[in-house]
């Protein structure tokens, strides 16, 4: 029914690589992270840990997904970050890009907010969208299938699997 697709000691690793490719982009100012939630929550607290710098965090609630497991397109913001953007290095923390649309809705509102600098670090990308240039620093280039585990859900569940694995259409598991 599932399918192991990265561990949890392949996740720990690259997300330490992550981290501090974070820390040698950033040799000064003030650094954000911006968590989209609900599914970057364990992706930026691990990621927050593995960064060797003084930063700040802040999140977003958006929700494209609803209960089905095709992207609708359509992206909802729950919550807005109360931290001010302007003149700080802001860093999207996502969990996955798969069609796109959530990231460029919010990359274009948050750039109007004029942070001194905006980029995206996505655990995973599908590679499904056309390049987004603010994605700047990627954790793996994964499978065009329908993945849970490490914050990602299917309805909810298996947010708390500390490894990522691929939910078999016809069954949840
Ligand atoms: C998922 C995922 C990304 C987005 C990716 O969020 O966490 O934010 O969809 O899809 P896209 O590239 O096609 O826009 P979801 O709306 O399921 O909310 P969640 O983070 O609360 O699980």
């Amino acid at each position: 029914m599932r399918r192991v697709v990265y561990d949890a000691d392949t996740i720990a690793r690259r997300v330490g690589e992550l981290g501090q490719e974070v820390t040698e982009a950033y040799a000064g100012g003030e650094l954000l992270l911006l968590g989209l939630l609900k599914g970057s929550f364990i992706f930026i607290a691990d990621l927050a840990r593995a960064i060797g710098r003084p930063l700040q965090v802040d999140f977003m609630v958006a929700s494209s997904y609803g209960n089905a497991t095709a992207s609708s397109g359509n992206v909802r913001l729950l919550y807005d970050p109360a931290t001010d953007l302007a003149g700080k290095h802001v860093v999207v923390v996502e969990d996955i890009i798969d069609t796109g649309r959530t990231l460029q809705r919010l990359l274009t509102l948050l750039a109007s907010r004029r942070p001194a600098s905006l980029a995206v670090c996505a655990l995973l990308d599908k590679k499904m969208a056309p390049p987004i240039p603010e994605v700047r620093f990627t954790g793996f280039e994964c499978p065009n299938a329908f993945l849970v585990g490490y914050g990602l859900d299917h309805a909810e569940r298996y947010r708390h699997l500390p490894f990522i694995a691929e939910l078999a259409q016809e069954s949840d598991g």
